[in-house]
């Protein structure tokens, strides 16, 4: 049979359907022209303009000019090319094959499983409705040799889910605890039991019952699952939760999913402890008999220098986000005697660090009638008394040991350092400043530094006397060295500051002086200013940080850990 000649030039030749092989329409590569699979081909290649120049003349005078038959290596070459071609093809077809008919076999026992239908049954024991931490025995009783188990109903959603040939484990989860359910039989053949997701939430009814021997699941019980219903499937695949917030995930990505995230684990516990927390402040400052007020958070005057005000336009005047609540609780002495708030303050912070946040929740205290060390006698009961409260309640002490497992309540009373001899310890200790320089008195201990001392001295210290130049404007100068102020920061190791207090300017001359030295108009401090007009007391406070208090008693290594959603330079959503 005479041979066809199937032409490729590879400068002008296409690798597609418009092309046909003729010397009219060329293909582009032997390789491409060879998969055509042509009868009795005979392949002629023109090689490229350049190539052409130097390649000796055509000896095959007979073809048209430029074209010259394929070498045999060539050929050999795209042979072997074809044959892998074939390979691979056959083998995803087989793939295809064995896929579709899975797919078939699925579709067949989704189909058969979607005509099993569960029913209540109302012969049985009407269920008890209980959180997943419930244990009183005067109410749950477990199922064991000798004793039937309560039977019970709970809502929550699925945490893990593990399918065995028979029967489904799943961890339910409701915010109180974890519970361990199993269906089984017929419960575990239905349409939403094989095809259950996690974070699907739903409703089960069944017994409680021991643990067999050797096995382990939350509060060492599990749920035998006699009926269950659907309340919301949670999706899966590609958008199962375990791929959107992936535990190895990008940071910020992770932010970005934090709605999802706060169903984790770690991200929950923490703020199970803060909730501890704050209820423990809340707590304490009762015990103390502090009251409770609720300052703006919209203002028109600085507490902590303008460089980090929120600036706004209030109806055509301008305004600030709160920067701390400090000013208003000094107005509500004469009225309410000691007083806290535990609000949102707002900071525009410019730098990105793991102890700033934009907006954080600030637990300040003002007290009436007092001496520097009766404020910092205060501070340690305070906080001491807090830490106290989480430890002794069982479950936020674990939360805290998990998430912490070396933390111990500090041993008291916390170290008292002076401004002056902090110095002389970072000097002694050759840790410079921010220029690289020792530092020396006057020096704002910067962020670094302040955390290495922290770190290496390993326990709270009540840093007190700072210069009055490095302080905010409202500072009590100290009556035996007017250089510095009856000021406190509260350092701790792993996080640094977590609080900062003082005792308040309280004669009307000298904070009239304080504002002039600050550059402040005293106009829009009209109402802090009057309170040293009308019967004005020695006075001071503090304010504390409840990110930073839960960064350090948790081991978190970023403050923005311990906020629902946080907010810092750069991110405002979700
Ligand atoms: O030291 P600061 O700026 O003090 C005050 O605002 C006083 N007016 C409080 C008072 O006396 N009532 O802030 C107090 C604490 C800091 O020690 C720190 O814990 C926290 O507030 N804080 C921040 N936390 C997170 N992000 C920020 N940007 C913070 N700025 C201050």
């Amino acid at each position: 049979m005479a041979s066809t000649d199937v032409y490729i030039d590879e400068a002008t030749g296409q690798d597609a359907d418009t092309a046909q092989g003729t010397e009219q329409a060329p293909y582009k590569t032997l390789q491409y022209a060879f998969f055509q699979e042509k009868p009795n081909a005979r392949y002629l290649i023109r090689k490229t303009a350049d190539e052409e120049k130097d390649a000796a003349p055509n000896a095959e005078s007979s073809l048209p000019q430029g074209y010259k038959a394929a070498a045999k290596a060539a050929l050999k070459k795209v042979t072997n090319a074809l044959d892998q071609h074939k390979k691979k093809a056959a083998k995803q077809d087989e793939l295809d094959r064995k896929k579709k008919l899975e797919d078939a076999e699925r579709e067949k026992v989704f189909e058969a499983a979607k005509n099993i239908k569960i029913t209540e049954d109302t012969t049985l024991p009407a269920p008890v409705k209980i959180r997943l931490d419930e244990q009183d025995p005067a109410k749950i009783t477990l199922q064991s040799a000798d004793s039937k188990g309560t039977r019970v109903r709970v809502v929550g959603r699925v945490h893990r889910e593990r399918k065995q040939k028979d029967l489904i484990f799943l961890t339910l989860r409701d915010g109180y605890g974890l519970m361990q359910c199993v269906l089984s039989g017929s419960l575990a053949k239905t349409y939403d039991a094989i095809t259950l997701t996690r974070e699907t939430a739903m409703e089960l009814l069944g017994e409680m019952k021991e643990l067999p021997a050797g096995a382990h699941a939350p509060l060492n019980r599990e749920l035998q699952v006699d009926f269950f219903r659907i309340i919301g499937k949670a999706v899966g695949g590609d958008d199962a939760i375990t791929n959107r917030v992936a535990e190895k995930g990008d940071a910020q990505t992770l932010l970005d999913n934090r709605h999802l995230l706060l169903r984790g684990e770690k991200a929950s516990a923490v703020l199970l402890v803060r909730d501890a927390i704050e209820s423990a402040f809340h707590q304490t400052y009762r015990e103390h008999r502090c009251r409770k007020v609720s300052p703006p958070a919209l203002v028109q005057t600085q507490v902590e220098g303008g460089a980090t005000l929120f600036k706004f336009d209030y109806y055509g005047e301008q305004a600030y986000l709160t920067q701390s609540s400090q000013l208003y609780l000094e107005t509500c002495l004469p009225s309410l005697g000691d007083v806290y708030c535990i609000e949102k303050s707002f900071r525009a912070e410019k730098s990105l660090t793991r102890r700033h946040l934009s907006e954080y929740t600030h637990i300040e205290a003002e007290l009436d009638f007092i001496t520097f060390d009766d404020l910092l006698t205060h501070l340690e009961a305070v906080m001491c008394r807090v830490i106290d409260l989480v430890l002794a309640d069982p479950t936020t002490a674990r939360l805290i040991t998990d998430l912490n497992p070396g933390f111990a309540a500090p041993a008291r009373p916390f170290l008292r350092m002076r401004y002056a001899d902090a110095i002389a310890w970072l000097v002694e200790h050759e840790i410079v400043n921010d220029e690289g320089a020792p530092h020396s008195f006057g020096d704002d201990i910067a962020e670094a530094a302040e955390r290495r001392m922290t770190d290496i001295i390993g326990r709270p210290i009540f840093l007190t006397h700072f210069p009055t130049e490095i302080k905010a404007f409202y500072m009590q100068r100290a009556a035996d060295d007017p250089r510095v102020t009856e000021s406190v920061d509260c350092l701790m190791p792993g996080v640094g500051e977590i609080v900062g207090g003082s005792m308040r300017m309280w004669d009307y001359a000298e904070l009239m002086d304080a504002y002039k030295r600050e550059g402040i108009a005293p106009e829009p401090y009209y109402w802090y200013t009057d309170q040293r007009r009308y019967g004005s007391t020695p006075h001071g406070g503090y304010g504390l940080g409840l990110e930073r208090f839960l960064a350090w008693l948790c081991g978190l290594h970023t403050v923005r850990e311990a906020c629902l959603y946080p907010r810092y330079m750069g991110r405002c959503k979700p």
